[in-house]
């Protein structure tokens, strides 16, 4: 009797780590089912994208992937389209592409077994999208990770501030925490594979209601870096609102918590974060870092900004450029305003130009630039601890990152394991990354 073909999947991800960690829960709950992942799409007979949509590039970008592949449609593939798109367009992609048999939205992957049966048996039209007011997270014992010492865990998903530009609230749903003994089991089960750093996940990570109601987020945090094996531990990402000073006394008495936080402003204008429903103003979010910069260790800061949000003035974009000054980011992720569907500010008049956008990002990065050049210079002649994650085999370099989050590149004779630990010295400065010798 010969055995039966195995049912094999290509799985693409775009954007946020929540995404990559969703896509490798994705993963092992389609390998436990029998699946055999594939690397291109011709070898699959399940094709899946895991999308988003916080800007709308990325979400043409999944069109235009669909678009590419509609041929194979007729080889008898099947195509799935999971997360942000699926859930925002819902049962319109079957209209724009009929060939897709199942659309689901990320807070319906639980539901993936069921919906992945009925796909295999031809139905058409398969959707996960009613679950955005559920209480339940997508725990799964199957998470397929990718990197063998570094790892996610969600510790809560969904999102309840409603930011006026943000879609997220819509695509991934109500706010809901897993319980911190569930979170800190998932941390212990990853050290005893061999895991050496972890980093906790959100997309308002600060706001972690322990459903069991033993521990804060900063408990959770000092718990987690407690467990033994682990070496480093780290979250992402910070709401200014709910960022209590809690967590940086929980950095500043335990070593493994990395002595990171990234914590999005969005605007330095007080106006434009109010239009933006942000509800904190430029002094309290300046508070919020005082109490970060007064830490017993140093603690290095990163954040997100969004320039030509409706209404936003020469002037509040200048507000903006001197809380970069006033602040001394380590890095920043800046974008231009894209208005998204169902989001409250996509009804606001939006005057300004692409061009003017485009033209207040590079002003901000440009000035971004000279900042991190400056700041990276104290770290010259620094000896940091970094982990190994590769070679650049061009350049004969080791690449490795610092407890701040910073690359550090550097040279040795001897031959250091990916995932171990160096001392390296730092002897050249760059805006994005540092480079210099392993010490031994
Ligand atoms: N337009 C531009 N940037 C956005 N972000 C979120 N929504 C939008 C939008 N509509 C940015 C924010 C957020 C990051 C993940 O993406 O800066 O912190
Ligand atoms: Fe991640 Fe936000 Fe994109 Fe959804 S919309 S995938 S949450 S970045």
């Amino acid at each position: 009797m010969s055995a039966e073909p195995q049912k094999t999947f290509y799985l693409e991800t775009f954007g946020c780590q929540m995404n990559v960690h969703d896509s490798e829960k994705v993963i092992g709950t389609l390998i436990s089912q029998g699946y055999r992942q594939v690397s291109t799409v011709e070898d699959a007979g399940l094709i899946l994208y895991n999308t988003c949509s916080i800007r709308d590039k990325a979400e043409q970008k999944v069109f235009h992937r669909l678009a590419d592949y509609k041929k194979l449609h007729a080889q008898g593939k099947k195509f799935g389209v999971l997360g942000c798109v699926a859930q925002q367009e819902g049962e319109k992609i079957f209209e724009r592409a009929p060939y897709v048999s199942m659309v689901c939205g990320s807070a319906s992957y639980r539901n993936l077994p069921q919906m992945l049966i009925q796909v295999e048996a031809g139905k058409q039209r398969v959707t996960g999208l009613d679950d955005r007011e559920t209480d339940e997270c997508f725990e799964t014992e199957f998470t397929a990770r990718t990197n063998p010492h570094r790892g996610y865990i969600t510790i809560i998903e969904g999102c309840d501030k409603f930011c006026a530009y943000c879609v997220v609230p819509f695509t991934r749903g109500k706010e809901r925490s897993r319980t911190s003994d569930s979170v800190l089991a998932e941390a212990r089960q990853m050290a005893n594979l061999g895991y050496s750093e972890i980093q906790l996940l959100g997309q308002n990570v600060n706001s972690y209601k322990d459903s069991s109601g033993k521990r804060s987020f900063a408990e959770l945090l000092a718990a987690v870096s407690e467990t033994p094996g682990i070496k480093r531990v780290r979250f992402t990402t910070s709401h200014p609102r709910d960022f209590g000073r809690d967590i940086v006394q929980a950095i500043e008495s335990a070593p493994t918590l990395c002595n990171h936080v990234h914590l999005p402003v969005q605007s330095g204008s007080t106006r434009i974060l109010d239009a933006m429903q942000r509800l904190y103003n430029r002094d309290q979010y300046l508070e919020r870092i005082s109490w970060m910069k007064a830490a017993k260790r140093e603690i290095s800061i990163t954040t997100d900004v969004i320039v030509g949000f409706p209404g936003e003035t020469e002037a509040d974009f200048d507000e903006t450029l001197s809380l970069l000054d006033e602040v001394g980011y380590d890095s920043i992720f800046a974008f231009k305003y894209s208005p998204r569907p169902n989001t409250p500010a996509v009804h606001l008049a939006d005057p300004i130009s692409d061009q003017e956008k485009s033209r207040r990002l590079a002003v901000l990065q440009d000035k971004q630039k000279q900042i991190q050049t400056h700041l990276n210079h104290r770290h010259l002649g620094q000896t940091l601890e970094v982990m190994v994650e590769g070679k650049n085999e061009t350049r004969k370099q080791w690449i490795g990152r610092t407890s701040q989050n910073k690359v550090l590149n550097f040279t040795t004779n001897s031959d250091p394991a990916v995932g171990s630990y160096v001392q390296v010295k730092a002897t050249i400065i760059f805006p994005n990354s540092l480079a210099g010798e392993m010490v031994v």
